[in-house]
């Protein structure tokens, strides 16, 4: 990190910064009994993939995805987006990459990752050599940041595992520039009625259960979704509106994923990467999911205006901007 981007950081932030690197611990522990449980499988999550051969086609397939999701036709666009910003901010960086990617395609700008697991640290050594780049162990529901001093907030898969969304919303609302700032952030989707009742009742089972097994749950649902999709058969699903089951015709594995159980694979990302993905699934205590009703509320009540949204059968996601702007 140069004296410039340090200076720019100390700037905007209300607690003293290390400058002598790129990383800071503002908070590593919450009083919340569910965040910080969620912090811990987090950090363990990151910790065990940080170290699989796939992370390269992960962070290409996740780069891809972001695109779409908040509405940006290619990596120019976002790179376009991000011309005239000063400070970015990643609430919720995970392992740094996206962080390390707006660094890269905003290299005249400040870009802070902010993660409240231990994975802040890890992304601190994994992009070390970024020169606009640094990370913060931080809560992203009270990040210290001045008000209206981010120009682009991204909170990506991220907002349904804070304590309170609703509050965490408020908070990247109050943090974005209210000119021209943009925050964008991604909620899961409620789903079909049987599957979000066995989502509720396992994720209450897993607080009670060691880590080991819930690893050991996550292969075993991995490989139950590796053999589902090895199934060369498709069934035309009648529409079964009172339990939220939609019509289509779908791969077996597909039917019972969106209907009844999470059960993640896929061929392409690898074996590490649906694992992790059925880990952190169930694992976290705080995973709240919305109605697109329910995201829409949760905008107008931060006096924020929609710039764009996008719908998929898992999440919504969207840019937002403050009404006056
Ligand atoms: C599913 S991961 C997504 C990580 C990253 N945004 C990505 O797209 O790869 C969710 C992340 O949110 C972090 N997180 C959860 N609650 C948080 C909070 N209150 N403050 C900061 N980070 C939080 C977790 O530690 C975890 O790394």
């Amino acid at each position: 990190m140069t004296n410039e981007f340090a200076d720019r950081l100390q700037a905007v932030i209300s607690v003293e910064i290390d400058r002598s690197g790129n990383f800071s611990s503002i908070v590593e522990s919450s009083e919340a009994a569910n965040q910080q449980q969620t912090n811990e499988v987090f950090t363990e999550k990151w910790e065990k993939y940080g170290s699989t051969q796939e992370l390269e086609k992960f962070y290409a397939f996740q780069r891809r995805w972001y695109l779409d999701l908040y509405g940006f036709a290619d990596e120019a666009a976002l790179a376009a987006h991000l011309a005239d910003a000063r400070v970015i901010l990643d609430a919720g960086c995970g392992l740094g990459y996206k962080a390390a990617w707006f660094a890269e395609l905003a290299p005249h700008a400040l870009v802070i990752g902010m993660d409240f697991s231990a994975a802040a640290q890890q992304a601190a050594r994994l992009f070390g050599d970024r020169s606009n780049l640094y990370f913060l162990r931080g809560d992203i529901a009270n990040t210290l940041l001045a008000t209206g001093s981010v120009d682009y907030v991204s909170c990506d898969q991220v907002i349904m595992h804070t304590e309170d969304p609703d509050a965490t919303f408020a908070e990247l609302a109050r943090i974005t520039d209210p000119r021209n700032g943009q925050f964008a952030c991604y909620f899961y989707a409620k789903k079909a009625l049987p599957r979000e009742l066995l989502d509720d009742f396992f994720r209450l089972h897993c607080k009670q259960v060691s880590s080991e097994q819930l690893w050991e749950m996550s292969e075993q649902l991995t490989e139950l979704g590796k053999r589902l999709s090895a199934i060369d058969a498709e069934i035309d699903v009648p529409a079964i509106p009172l339990l939220g089951i939609k019509a289509g015709t779908m791969p077996i594995q597909r039917f019972i994923y969106w209907n009844f159980l999470k059960c993640f694979w896929n061929e392409e990302l690898g074996w590490d990467t649906s694992l992790a993905t059925n880990f952190d699934w169930y694992s976290p205590s705080n995973a709240r999911r919305f109605s697109e009703s329910e995201v829409r509320d949760l905008v107008a009540a931060t006096d924020m205006s929609i710039v764009q949204i996008h719908v998929e059968e898992a999440a919504f996601s969207g840019r937002f901007r403050h009404a006056t702007a």
